[in-house]
């Protein structure tokens, strides 16, 4: 399918308030879909979907993902979670099933669904750059566990339906993606909203650990690009979604310092439970059969969002 199958079809977007749902309706929104976003702005704000109101074909919906009528529309887009350590932590049981009871809503309608899994499922990896083929290293018992083993039974409904039930499922596995719009709230907020409100405010850049654990950051843009293609592909299996451009969270809290011109201290702080050591996704069949991979270098796409934030902060 290209791109203007899109247009006129009627799409609902589970975390539609959120970061991600709210750049995705957007941008199927502009590819002239009809979008319903469904949150209950339990971690998304308003604010992030606030200037698409009154935008022909949305529509704002404040509902639970598990209990929203899900059936008539031609694609259903599940991103509802608690994805933000912070939340999670204080809402383990909340965690343990946002994702999985809206997603299996969603399934039970028997339309087509693209679910927005997480690099979280190979929870601390030991093999990198991490394949789709890796199972993961997961604990399955433990802080992180309501969230990772989440993520994963999400992954297996999406299989158990479409086995049983024909269901046509997508599965992107989202590496970390930043942009405007994220959350910034919290003692262990994402890191990139994290430092960049910290250097902005001239407060000390908190890192967990000793700061030479990686990750690869994605910009938002690009990431909605890959799933718009990945939800027009016909790969039904998990497909890793992220940068390849893997950096220390220390160098990264230095160049948002730099790039935000601010003299914050850096400031170590006891690490994370169960935080993965390193995190860089194998992109080789994104590559191949999406013909997909991000365009955005990470600095470039940090100035992007740290000017977002200096104009939210005012
Ligand atoms: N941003 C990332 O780096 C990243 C990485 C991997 C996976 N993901 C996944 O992508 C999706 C979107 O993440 P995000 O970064 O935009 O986070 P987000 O917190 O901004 O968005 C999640 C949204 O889901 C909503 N929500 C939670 N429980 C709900 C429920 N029961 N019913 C309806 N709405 C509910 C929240 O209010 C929020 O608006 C999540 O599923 C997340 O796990 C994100």
């Amino acid at each position: 399918m290209d791109a203007s199958w899109l247009r006129g079809r009627r799409i609902m977007i589970s975390g539609g308030a959120g970061f991600l749902g709210s750049h995705l309706a957007e941008r199927l929104l502009g590819l002239g879909a009809e979008v319903v976003a469904v949150d209950n702005l339990s971690t998304g704000r308003i604010e992030n979907v606030e200037h698409l109101m009154g935008r022909p074909g949305f529509r704002f919906v404040e509902a639970d993902a598990a209990e929203v009528d899900a059936s008539g529309y031609d694609y259903l887009v599940h991103g509802a979670s608690i994805p933000s350590p912070d939340d999670y932590l204080r809402r383990p049981v909340e965690t343990a099933l946002s994702n999985a009871l809206g997603l299996l809503n969603f399934l039970r309608s028997g339309r087509r669904v693209l679910y927005m899994s997480s690099s979280e499922v190979y929870g601390d990896p030991q093999v990198v750059p991490t394949p789709e083929s890796y199972w993961g290293n997961v604990n399955p018992f433990g802080p992180r566990s309501p969230y990772d083993e989440g993520k994963r039974f999400g992954e297996a409904l999406c299989y158990a339906f479409s086995a049983e039930r024909g269901v046509s499922v997508r599965i992107a596995r989202i590496h970390n993606t930043y942009g405007p719009r994220m959350d910034a709230s919290g003692r262990y907020a994402r890191a990139i909203p994290r430092f960049i409100m910290q250097a902005l405010r001239g407060e000390p850049i908190t890192v967990y650990g000793d700061g030479s654990q990686t990750r690869s950051f994605t910009y938002v843009d690009d990431m909605v690009e890959g799933l718009v293609r990945l939800m027009l592909s016909d790969h039904g299996g998990p497909v890793n979604l992220g940068s390849e451009e893997e950096v220390t969270i220390l160098e990264l809290a230095r160049t948002i310092r730099e790039l935000a011109g601010s003299s914050s201290e850096i400031k170590f702080l006891p690490p994370f439970p169960d935080d993965p050591r390193r995190r860089r996704p194998d992109i080789s069949l994104a590559r191949r059969v999406l013909g997909w991979e991000p365009r955005i270098p990470l600095r470039e796409g940090l100035r992007a969002t740290i000017e977002w934030f200096r104009g939210a902060v005012g």
